[in-house]
């Protein structure tokens, strides 16, 4: 407990970002993680933009296609082999430990098909047991298609784990799969797929301790190392993309606030 004239404790740890393949984690000092959340790449191909209005000039389609109609959203896609992610995971996401209530675990956004191919292959790698999550949004991408048939609002992901529970701070209160799309109007918006910081920083509350270690192996602009940094935890990440790394360290990373507790 603080003493009344004592002044809170900055619980600050400056975010490391490394411009490289995951794969390539043994080349740095990375420590294991209490948790590891990665957004994996949906590997859509160049229907990357087919339902975001950006397919369009101005989002408009009576403006003519822009140039990111037929684009991937990253030429990095085919490369990525969810095998690779899966041994990454196994290795860098800590070992059970004999407590009960402090297990570590990984939580992976991915596209709707996808789900089902992690939830199998996470068991061979030791990840048994799994939790599907559903991100909720209160608006759709999916504009073009709105006057022809149902939309989509959601974002899917699964939480997977080894045997015991993860650690799990819920501080008494239910917590449901279905969970909010809060929307980020405050961290400058430099990636197609760039998840909300209000939302991985709900994450990261619920399932790690501050000062413990989160990974994001996908790390894109570099929201959840703002998160996880943003809420006095260690913050690991990889992106391979150039563009994304440097924008990510100048517009995401820099001038983080550290947080009170
Ligand atoms: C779906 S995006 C992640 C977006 C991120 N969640 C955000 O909020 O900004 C996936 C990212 O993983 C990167 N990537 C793909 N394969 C990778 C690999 N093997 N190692 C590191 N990064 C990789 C891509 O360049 C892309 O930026």
């Amino acid at each position: 407990m603080l003493e009344s004239n004592e002044k809170p404790q900055k619980l600050f740890h400056s975010p490391v970002l490394i411009n490289d393949h995951f794969q390539n984690f043994r080349s740095y000092n990375v420590p294991r993680a209490q948790l590891v959340i990665a957004d994996i790449p949906y590997n859509i191909g160049k229907n990357a933009y087919g339902s975001n209005p950006q397919w369009y000039v101005d989002g408009d389609n009576a403006n003519g296609q822009s140039e990111l109609a037929g684009k991937e959203f990253f030429d990095t896609d085919k490369d990525f082999k969810i095998t690779e992610f899966m041994h990454f995971c196994s290795k860098l996401i800590k070992p059970e430990p004999k407590e009960t209530g402090k297990a570590g675990c990984m939580i992976v956004f991915c596209a709707f098909e996808q789900q089902f191919q992690l939830i199998e292959l996470a068991k061979q790698y030791g990840f048994k047991n799994y939790i599907n999550l559903v991100f909720r949004k209160n608006f759709s991408a999916q504009v073009l298609k709105a006057n022809m048939r149902i939309v989509g609002n959601c974002e899917y992901g699964v939480l997977l784990y080894r045997d015991k529970l993860p650690k799990f701070n819920n501080n008494g209160k239910m917590v449901m799969n279905c969970i909010d799309w809060d929307r980020d109007t405050v961290t400058s918006k430099i990636h197609p797929t760039q998840k909300p910081v209000p939302m991985l920083e709900r994450l990261i509350d619920i399932f790690t301790d501050r000062d413990d270690v989160v990974i994001d192996p996908c790390a894109g602009s570099g929201s959840t190392l703002k998160a996880a940094a943003q809420r006095g935890r260690k913050a690991y990440g990889f992106e391979i993309k150039k563009n994304f790394y440097r924008d990510a360290i100048e517009k995401v990373l820099l001038n983080l606030q550290p947080t009170l507790f």
